[in-house]
């Protein structure tokens, strides 16, 4: 079973960003295979920071249709995309150091992927909605 499953309970509904949050989920899943398969730094090594880029394109994707439909939760949206940026970045910093990727590192990844989906996304995605975007 995969360490983390994208199911209908995440959908925000619009098609985009649905598929942004599936490649973000196979993401962090390929960063736990490599991780639990110790198959060594230079796996993770590519797959941590190709997780922080989507995760910064897949921000910015949803901070444009915040600004282009005028969404009134945008400034607290960005805070929070901000904050999660700079906590993988810090990630990316320790594992630099000589830190390893632990579980505890993979359930934060993890959680924070539900958390950001089912907090804020899936708000948007109503607001979408209810203003006929989609
Ligand atoms: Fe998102």
């Amino acid at each position: 079973m995969p360490f983390m499953t994208f199911n209908d309970t995440m959908k925000v509904n619009i098609e985009e960003i649905d598929d942004h949050h599936r490649t973000l989920v196979s993401l962090i899943n390929e960063l736990y295979d490599a991780v639990s398969a110790g198959s060594g730094e230079e796996t993770i090594a590519k797959v941590l920071p190709e997780l922080i880029n989507y995760t910064m394109y897949h921000f910015f994707a949803e901070e444009d249709y915040m600004v282009k439909y005028s969404y009134p939760l945008y400034n607290e949206q960005k805070m929070e995309h901000a904050k999660l940026i700079e906590q993988t970045f810090e990630l990316y910093d320790r594992f630099n150091a000589g830190d390893k990727i632990s579980n505890d590192v993979l359930d934060f990844l993890k959680n924070w992927l539900n958390d950001h989906i089912l907090g804020l996304d899936v708000d948007l995605g109503r607001y979408l909605q209810g203003i006929g975007v989609v």
